[in-house]
């Protein structure tokens, strides 16, 4: 029916893409990153490591390691037009809307890096992806400075990507931000649980830019628009709403799973997903090492998480939930992460794309060599009226 779509990649594949970078079986819950298994990549391995994974398809070797580190480093500082490209913005807007057009913005700061053509030059692409990943961290941190009238902090070189980021955010003029290894390394998981998911809405946006010949800045500048809806990438800030509403009604979650199922325009925010139809992977992940991360952030109790655990205890074992396969997703219990780390709510959504931005820039650069390169053209299934003839004004009813 109407907004339902086939999907036709140009390589005579409809309703689905190819692509070597993520590995999901929804029915099994399982989640691969060029085949290492996300439980494995959660234990042993960073964010930065990941994200080199990610976009070259194999893990770092310590040379290739200690040479993205050191090109991140380098591209950390932003240049000063951005700086005041991101001052001019209203100190309320939503860190989103500053995201997406900053992103767009590198094209016209770099624009070798940011050539628009269907044959592909690729050879700064390891520049401008590092450019991508660095920079998106110090955007990220600026906004929210502006946002709270703050100035801005400039990116230490000797700190890690986690660190840096942390710092960026929090530290005073005369109070730097040392982050504690338990702040980085919660941040850190949050990020590399986020690396990638395949063909989601707005991955799928970065691909079908990327396929006119799009530059990778402009694409990805698409891609943090469509991750900004409620549905997809906004879910992680509307989690941490619905459960203060909860809270702050005096509900248990009860009152509010009755409205859900009722359909009564309530959803249950992080439950859900299009493919996962048992528990996503990474809310597993979150979860289980979520008591480590709270206790070593020197969270006690929280009742916003009490009352999370009582949701997903009591719809795990409901009916409308159980039949309709909705388990919680990755959105479920992170945003209690970035709310215990001291992230501010409306900014959510940045570290979700903050932790994409590797699987953006590896998509992006699946599709821009490809030999010969197509643009993506979904078909329709047309519903609309059957052929009829033009009528003058006078005799329209
Ligand atoms: C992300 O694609 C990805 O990989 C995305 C993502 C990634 O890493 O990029 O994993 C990140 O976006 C995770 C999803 C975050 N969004 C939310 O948590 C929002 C709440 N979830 C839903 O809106 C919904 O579950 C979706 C959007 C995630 C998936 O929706 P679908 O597969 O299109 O399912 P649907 O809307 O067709 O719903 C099927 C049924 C309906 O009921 P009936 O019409 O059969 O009576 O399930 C119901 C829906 O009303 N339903 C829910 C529900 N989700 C679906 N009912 C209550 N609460 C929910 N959360």
């Amino acid at each position: 029916e109407a907004g339902a779509i086939t999907f036709d990649d140009g390589f005579g594949n409809t309703g689905a893409c190819a692509s070597a970078i993520t590995f999901i079986d929804g029915e099994a819950g399982i989640l691969r990153y060029r085949g290492y298994p996300i439980e494995q990549l959660a234990a042993h391995s960073s964010f930065v490591e990941t994200a080199y994974l990610v976009i070259n398809g194999e893990l770092p070797t310590i040379e290739q390691r200690r040479d993205f580190g050191r090109l991140l480093t380098q591209n950390a500082p932003l240049r000063e037009g951005l700086l005041r490209f991101i001052q001019n913005f209203p100190r309320d807007s939503h860190p989103m809307a500053v995201l997406s057009a900053t992103m767009n913005a590198l094209g016209a700061y770099y624009p070798h890096l940011a050539s628009n053509n269907h044959q592909r030059d690729l050879t700064h692409f390891d520049e401008a992806a590092a450019i991508a990943i660095s920079k998106v961290r110090t955007i990220a941190a600026h906004t929210f400075r502006v946002n709270r009238g703050q100035p801005f902090n400039y990116p230490r070189p000797n700190f890690g990507y986690c660190e840096n980021f942390l710092h960026l955010m929090f530290s005073e003029p005369y109070n730097e931000y040392i982050p504690t290894a338990e702040v980085a390394s919660a941040l850190n998981l949050f990020l590399l649980l986020h690396a990638d998911h395949e063909q989601n809405c707005s991955t799928s946006t970065v691909r079908m830019v990327a396929s006119a010949g799009a530059n990778l800045f402009a694409s990805i500048s698409a891609g943090v628009n469509a991750l900004w809806g409620p549905l997809h990438g906004g879910a992680n800030m509307a989690v941490i709403e619905m459960l203060q509403q909860i809270h702050d009604s005096g509900d248990d979650g009860t009152k509010f799973l009755e409205s859900a199922k009722a359909g009564k325009g309530a959803r249950l925010m992080g439950f859900g997903h299009r493919v996962y139809k048992h528990y996503d992977p990474r809310a597993k992940i979150i979860k289980e090492s979520f008591y480590k991360a709270l206790a070593s952030l020197g969270i006690k109790n929280d009742p916003l998480l009490d009352i999370a655990m009582k949701l997903e205890s009591v719809a795990l074992s409901d009916d409308y939930f159980v039949s309709r396969k909705l388990y919680p997703n990755v959105d479920f219990y992170s945003g209690l992460i970035m709310r215990a780390i001291g992230i501010p709510l409306n900014m959510f959504t940045v570290m979700f794309a903050i932790g994409r931005m590797p699987g953006w820039i590896a998509q992006w650069r699946e599709v821009a060599q490809t030999p010969k390169l197509k643009i993506h053209r979904p078909r329709q299934i047309y519903v609309g009226q059957t052929q009829r003839d033009y009528l003058p004004m006078e005799q329209r009813g």
